[in-house]
């Protein structure tokens, strides 16, 4: 029997006649961007929708979906589109529309009313000669300035599995590791970050800023301890919220790095977490912190020893796709000049395989922080291009291409660590999506 799937929001009306499609299959099969990050198995969450109309034509959840749905508090009209399959018509609302929004899910899994105690790394990044930017510029657009720069400082910590906690004046808050996590991963998760943030505002200063005459500085200040999580507030606006002594002690190092002329510092318990020899440290402090007793030992942190391949990827992306068509034609066209038959394989108009394209590249950078949802998606996805007639030989080609596009589009700002980076990052993901299904 033919079923209608409505998508609100875009209006969309598509139909089904295939009892083994789920909603996910049914978006997928009609080009509607629909977020997977794990490939459909029910595990990451981003395929949720809404079911405006027609609830009971779908299959009853399986175990894996009620226990996600108990522990997210769901109500009944959200499901997984991958573990839920029409045998009527049906009106559904997508929910996740960019990886960015994927973190701040961990937020639901805090509890309601009361705090929790957990684990985490707290980062305060402060913007310095911020009031200049927002005096100086009256004419120029401040808030798209604000915007973009918001974006660029909060993607490191979005791209880190954690969660960007507040603004407070000219502070950006992040924390890390509120649904658990290993110690180490946690703090070097937060490291990456803090890295990674300090890349985006150079570059930003050697970009659009440049322009304009100003140079924004910042001081980072990460720590690592027991936090209380959990929403709180009124009962009618109850806010996702940190609390305890850590948060506090992150706060005053941030405050040190005005006092020690540092980008970056550490408390002893994050240098303590990361294997020794990971780091590369400058100088030692013993500092007193405000409302502390006992003076701490803080580290500058200049970056990791060896190249880090995810804060190499992370950092190049968004330079890369500053223009995403122009990196799209770029790489197609590197793809057809050295297999020109590979062409026939596209049905798709080539626009649309580039957005996808650049997206498909995001959306990795972003599932590299939460590989074992990675693995599962890329399987799939391979196995999906088996059907498409791709073949073995069809992957250095896209590599080659790759890389060319790369190189090309980082123009000055390209290194020889983020070439390695990125080679070794398409290594990986081409095993992954080639399997051992894929024709030779
Ligand atoms: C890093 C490796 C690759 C990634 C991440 C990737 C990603 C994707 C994605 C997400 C889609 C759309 C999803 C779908 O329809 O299943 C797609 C479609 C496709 N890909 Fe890839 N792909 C990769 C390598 C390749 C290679 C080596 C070829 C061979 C030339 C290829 C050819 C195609 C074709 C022909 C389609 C279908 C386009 C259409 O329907 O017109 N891909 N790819
Ligand atoms: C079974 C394997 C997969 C298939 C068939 C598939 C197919 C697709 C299709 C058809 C779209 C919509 C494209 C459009 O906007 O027109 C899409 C979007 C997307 N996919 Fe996949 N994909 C697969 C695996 C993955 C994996 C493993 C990831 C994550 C690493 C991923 C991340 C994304 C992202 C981020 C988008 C959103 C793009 C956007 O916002 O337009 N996909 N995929
Ligand atoms: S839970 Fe449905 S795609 Fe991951």
């Amino acid at each position: 029997m033919k079923q209608k799937i409505t998508y609100a929001g875009i209006n969309r009306v598509v139909e089904n006649d295939d009892d083994m499609n789920s909603l996910l299959d049914i978006s997928i099969a009609n080009q509607i961007t629909h977020l997977h990050e794990c490939g459909g198995h029910g595990r990451c969450t981003t395929c949720r929708v809404r079911i405006l109309e027609g609830i009971n034509n779908l299959n009853p959840k399986n175990q894996l979906e009620q226990e996600t749905s108990y522990a997210r508090k769901w109500d009944p009209s959200i499901r997984l589109a991958c573990q839920s399959y029409p045998k009527g018509d049906v009106t559904l609302q997508r929910l996740i529309w960019s990886m960015g929004e994927v973190n701040q899910l961990q937020k639901e899994l805090s509890p309601i009313g009361k705090a929790e105690e957990r684990p985490i790394a707290i980062l305060f990044c402060d913007l310095r000669n911020y009031t200049n930017l927002s005096s100086n510029n009256l004419n120029y657009d401040i808030a798209f300035l604000l915007n973009k720069f918001y974006t660029a400082l909060g993607d490191p910590i979005l791209m880190n599995n954690g969660i960007i906690y507040q603004y407070v004046g000219d502070e950006i808050i992040g924390v890390f590791g509120t649904t658990g996590g290993t110690r180490d991963k946690i703090c070097k998760d937060a490291i990456r970050a803090g890295l990674g943030m300090h890349y985006a505002l150079t570059h930003l200063n050697n970009t659009e800023l440049k322009d304009l005459d100003i140079k924004l500085d910042s001081g980072i200040g990460i720590n690592f301890g027991k936090a209380y999580i959990g929403h709180l507030g009124h009962p009618t606006h109850k806010q996702f919220s940190v609390i305890g002594d850590p948060v506090n002690v992150a706060s005053r190092i941030q405050e040190q790095t005005k006092v020690t002329q540092s980008k970056i510092l550490i408390s002893k318990t994050v240098y303590n977490s990361i294997p020794k020899d990971t780091l590369e440290i400058g100088e030692t402090y013993v500092k007193e912190l405000k409302g502390k007793e006992e003076p701490a030992e803080l580290f500058e942190l200049l970056g990791f020893k060896e190249m880090d391949m995810q804060l190499e990827l992370q950092a190049s992306l968004p330079i890369m796709m500053e223009n995403p068509e122009e990196f799209a034609s770029i790489f197609y066209e590197k793809v057809f000049e050295i297999d020109p038959e590979a062409k026939s394989l596209f049905r798709n108009n080539m626009t649309d395989q580039g957005r996808l394209l650049t997206h498909m590249l995001g959306g990795i950078i972003y599932s590299l922080s939460r590989p074992e949802h990675l693995v599962t998606g890329l399987q799939r996805l391979g196995e999906n291009h088996v059907k498409y007639g791709v073949q073995a030989t069809h992957y250095p080609v896209v590599k080659e291409a790759m890389l060319y596009t790369i190189n090309k589009t980082l123009g000055e700002s390209n290194t020889e660590k983020c070439m390695t980076a990125w080679n070794s990052a398409l290594d990986f993901v081409m095993e992954v999506m080639k399997g051992k299904e894929t024709p030779s």
